[in-house]
């Protein structure tokens, strides 16, 4: 017996005294993974022979309790290989190849009889890591204080960022060098609920390029029972280091074993073409979950909604009667003031165009009670989701689409109130079921309720799931304003289409608007995790032209407005405009007729973050 012992201990010294290393399937990647003399966990990445990240920890801060950062030995560690194709049910393209080699290393932390493991993959073009938590009896319920994963940089990279915020990603991007970072610099106006959390924090996935011409982008994948990470920077070492989402007890994620978090990710090429062709935030989620994917149809839509956010055009709320509470209210008696946009007389119009130009979908905002008090009030209850303004006809409306083959799209505006949307949602589904509805944009402005949590933080990870799982359970498709930004797990429930979850391109009609660069960098930050309702196709870019003196505008051309179909891929992919902005310019609008919206194959000829002049 004694002998085993001394072989087991001999082979665990063994284990922790070297590093393990591991390569990708095509040999340029390669990652090891060790213990320091304190037993903490340490990994590195190179990429065709150059360091991308150094030696950097692994662990998480637990409340009240020893942390899992040290004090580990190695018990076991292995190695396999995955190798599979499969096929997604929409996208840019038809097949996707999941290849990898994986090392499972399982820790003890002796003294507390504590286990954890770490799963690297690593594909041809990138890393992805988890930590995961077997159920065991001396580890059941934790709360994490934070993580402490590290990625040491090699350097000052150019780094494409958003300041770390727990409630917004509305934010338009800045580049600078990594020790340059300050979220001071950034404008944050026009955006409802911001305020960065630290100067040298920013989001993930942040998208960064080194001296010599190697892109890297950060992110996660699959976060779900989790809260997202921000990335706090070290500007004299380039160290960054994750920050989750906290809620109001300065928690950041509950946890029962067993749980695992989400896959940290290390996208690296020397070509920015790989970064946009990467599959691996997609393969790190978990195969489709619904069984029958037939209710989910790509297509393009046209909306009562720019109407609303041009300067005086249309309105949400159909009479202007201030401070209404939804359950006290006479809303049937209440005077229409002129301006409501969803009127059963424009949606019908917005019908004709559709299905004059081969347009599947119609959606309308503003066509339930409630918009009167809706925003910056923090108020718990603000719709109800079912009830119709008066001058909205629903039952018509929905026949008149029907005959011409057009399908209304829902829109469910919580207004940030999430357990109101909760308790409401089931009754919210019955109405789309009763009225033909397949498809919902749903909203997210303002501070959250249940007060305290935060758009990015466990709790509405989780909401946003369940609302995700519930659509998908009632053959619904989904397309998230404000909510956390996505992580591929539309690979799991397809039926999530499309997220904001970014800046789109309603800042640039009230606001400082949006930078040309913008639309440049989305591709390699924003998208990475899933498509983006941006709302392209805007003809009509000055707001002057609504109202005289207006000084905003989208900063674009008309062919950019076209380009961004193609280069900001989404399934249910909106022309934004008011139907007459286009009727003027027909022969521009073909594009948006002919562009597809579900690929059998892309090839990314070049491409690259565009800095402005003064960044370069
Ligand atoms: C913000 C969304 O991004 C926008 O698309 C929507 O029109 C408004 N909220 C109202 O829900
Ligand atoms: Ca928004």
């Amino acid at each position: 017996m004694k002998k085993l012992i001394f072989i087991f201990a001999l082979f665990a010294a063994t284990l922790s005294g070297y590093a393990q290393i591991l390569t990708s399937p095509d040999g340029n990647l390669t990652m090891s993974f060790s213990l320091s003399s304190a037993g903490e966990p340490l990994y590195q990445l190179s990429y065709k022979g150059k360091d991308v990240i150094m030696p950097s920890k692994l662990g998480l801060k637990l409340k009240d309790t020893t942390w899992l950062t040290s004090g580990f030995t190695i018990k076991d560690n292995k190695l396999s290989s995955f190798n599979e194709t499969w096929k997604p049910v929409w996208g840019e393209v038809s097949q996707i190849s999941n290849h990898y080699n994986e090392m499972l290393v399982t820790l003890e932390q002796t003294i507390q009889k504590r286990f954890m493991k770490i799963r690297f993959r690593l594909f041809n073009d990138g890393l992805g890591f988890r930590y995961e938590f077997d159920r065991q009896p001396e580890l059941s319920y934790f709360q994490v204080l934070d993580e402490c994963t590290e990625f040491a940089l090699t350097g000052d990279h150019k780094a494409f960022w958003i300041p770390g915020d727990y409630d917004t990603n509305e934010y338009f991007y800045t580049t600078t060098k990594l020790s340059e970072i300050n979220a001071d610099i950034v404008d944050g106006s026009g955006i409802g609920t911001h305020g960065y959390f630290a100067k040298n924090a920013v989001q993930s996935p942040l998208m960064m390029k080194t001296s010599d011409g190697l892109y890297i982008n950060i992110f996660e994948a699959a976060l779900l029972d989790y809260s997202a990470m921000n990335l706090l920077v070290d500007q004299k070492n380039f160290v960054l280091t994750s920050s989750l989402v906290p809620d109001a007890y300065g928690t950041k994620v509950y946890m029962q074993t067993p749980h695992n978090s989400p896959w940290r990710t290390v996208i690296v090429s020397d070509n920015a073409a790989d970064i946009l062709s990467s599959k691996t935030i997609l393969n790190l989620n978990e195969p489709c979950k619904i069984e029958n994917t037939d209710f989910i149809k790509p297509q393009k839509f046209v909306g009562i909604w720019w109407g609303m956010h041009v300067p005086d055009h249309w309105s949400w709320n159909y009479s202007d009667t201030p401070n209404l509470k939804l359950k006290n209210a006479d809303w049937n008696a209440l005077k229409p003031y002129g301006r409501h946009g969803a009127t059963t007389e424009n949606v019908k119009r917005y019908i004709d165009f559709a299905a004059a130009n081969g347009i599947q979908g119609v959606l309308v905002e503003g066509w339930n009670i409630g918009w009167e008090d809706w925003a910056g009030n923090w108020k718990e209850e603000v719709f109800d989701f079912v009830t119709p303004y008066p001058d909205f006809d629903v039952k018509g409306l929905h026949a008149y689409a029907a005959s011409k083959g057009v399908k209304l799209i829902m829109h469910h505006e919580t207004s940030a109130s999430a357990t109101n949307y909760e308790r409401r949602i089931d009754k919210a589904i019955e109405f789309m079921k009763e009225n033909g509805y397949d498809a919902v944009k749903t909203g997210y402005v303002g501070w959250i309720i249940p007060r305290g949590e935060r758009h990015d933080g466990q709790w509405m990870v989780n909401h946003y799931q369940r609302v995700i799982e519930k659509m998908a359970a009632n053959r619904i498709m989904i397309d998230q304003h404000e909510p956390v930004r996505p992580t591929g797990q539309h690979r799991t429930y397809p039926n999530l289409m499309a997220c904001e979850a970014a800046r789109g391109n309603e800042f640039n009609a009230w606001s400082v608007g949006n930078p040309p660069e913008h639309e440049t960098i989305l591709p390699f930050t924003r998208l990475m995790g899933g498509p983006m309702d941006y709302t392209p196709g805007v003809f009509e870019i000055k707001m002057d032209y609504y109202k005289a003196g207006n000084t905003c505008q989208v900063h674009t051309t008309l062919a950019k407005q076209l380009a961004l179909y193609v280069t900001m891929y989404s399934p249910l992919q909106m022309a934004a405009d008011l139907v007459e902005n286009y009727e003027k310019k027909m022969d521009a609008f073909q594009f948006i007729k002919d562009v597809a919206v579900d690929w059998d194959d892309t090839r990314y000829l070049e491409a690259e973050m565009k800095m402005p002049a003064s960044q370069l």
